[in-house]
């Protein structure tokens, strides 16, 4: 028989390659409830995240799991709310909290990434307008300035925020988040004071700790055309302005770039691909597409997002293995990717969703919290510990 031999070939990944996976604190914690999110639960016009799965508390049997999976690393998100519950007054306790989370993840051998906001915000600070008001730069950059001061020497890599694009698109254009807001002027508004946040937040956090690596999680959708001008102008436009605008107007302001991946449109073009339960198509040459476009920033790119809803766990291994080669060539072809963080390590609060969309590496039972490790995280374990794909 002839023997395949693209199917036997071992792809290996560069030398200190970091192999995580990623969660953020309002969709895994638990008990907060000082956010918009949990107050538009309370009016009843999204779910309810409770006590989600209880990380707050578990987060060192968390860890224990992740550090048995063989990861390095892993990207978790600090909530604003707890630290800094009134503005300006600042909570040493959650403080404490996160060191302890941070210090956990180093004892196990993992790489920590902070996020300082991942779209939830504190009440106080969406009564004042939130990324509408002007101060928000300033009293950003000081919630991030503070943490950073205390925690900075902790940890090397940090991100101010989590896809701003897709933030202001589902509060601003489509309404279906807080602020549920339908308003284009308002939509450009927030995303100049969202750019100048960053920017300002960059500038405090280094003077605090210069030697951090800081950027943002910013999630790149793969466009195509299926041919013809109108299809064309569609896919040009959103790669512009979906996945560029924001990066672009914090240039300066980025020693790396994370991206999150999970999308490819084709305009005028009927594809029969896999489906996740999400809805959202499987398409993982989409990833090697964003990965090299991404080239012309010049700086070192970590997947801080890349994952699948898949409750049945049955695509979901295929999906890491598929995207990880797509992440493989991308690196072939010269895009500096340093690591790969699966979204998501636990079955979590999928936002609008609620707990009906299981991403998780590990099942979560809501009801008991017990753990499962889910057969998909075994075979990400095994390139974990190689640094292989075969
Ligand atoms: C977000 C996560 C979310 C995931 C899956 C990303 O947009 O950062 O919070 O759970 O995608 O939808």
């Amino acid at each position: 028989m002839k023997k395949n031999v693209s199917a036997g070939k071992t792809r290996e990944f560069p030398k200190g390659f970091l192999w995580g996976s990623a969660t953020a604190s309002y969709q895994v914690e638990g008990g907060i409830d000082n956010t918009d999110w949990a107050d538009a639960a309370r009016k009843k016009k999204v779910p309810v995240t409770g006590r989600a799965c209880d990380h707050y508390n578990s987060f060192e049997k968390d860890f224990d799991i992740a550090k048995s999976l063989l990861q390095n690393a892993h990207r978790f998100s600090i909530e604003w709310a707890r630290i800094e519950p009134e503005e300006g007054k600042f909570n040493d306790t959650e403080i404490e909290h996160y060191r302890k989370v941070i210090r956990a993840l180093k004892a196990r051998g993992l790489e920590p990434f902070v996020t300082l906001w991942h779209f939830t915000l504190p009440i106080w600070f969406r009564d004042m307008g939130g990324f509408e008001n002007k101060k928000a730069p300033e009293i950003f950059g000081k919630y991030c300035a503070y943490v950073v001061e205390k925690l900075g020497n902790e940890a090397n890599f940090w991100m101010t925020m989590n896809e701003p694009m897709v933030w202001l698109g589902n509060g601003y254009l489509r309404g279906g988040w807080p602020p549920f807001k339908r308003e284009v002027v308002k939509y450009w508004k927030a995303l100049k004071i969202l750019m100048k946040s960053h920017r300002f937040a960059y500038i405090e956090m280094k003077k605090k700790a210069p030697t951090i690596q800081i950027g943002i999680a910013k999630q790149n959708m793969d466009f195509s055309s299926g041919g013809g001008w109108w299809n064309d102008v569609r896919m040009n436009f959103c790669r512009k302005f979906w996945n560029y605008k924001f990066l672009k107007g914090i240039k300066e302001c980025q020693d790396f770039i994370g991206v999150n991946y999970y999308r490819h449109i084709a305009f005028g073009m009927l594809e029969n691909l896999p489906l996740t339960d999400m809805g959202w198509t499987i398409y993982p040459k989409g990833l090697t597409n964003v990965l090299l476009e991404l080239k012309e920033y010049k700086k070192p790119l970590y997947i801080t997002e890349n994952g699948i809803a898949d409750e049945s766990d049955k695509q979901r291994g295929k999906f890491i293995k598929d995207h990880l080669m797509a992440v493989y060539e991308a690196i072939q072809k010269g895009a500096d990717v340093r690591g790969f963080f699966y979204w998501s390590l636990l079955d979590n609060y999928e936002w609008a969703e609620g707990f009906t969309k299981r991403f998780g590496l590990v099942q979560v039972n809501y009801d008991t919290m017990e753990r499962i490790v889910r057969p998909s995280a075994l075979l990400y374990k095994k390139i974990c510990e190689t640094n292989i794909i075969e």
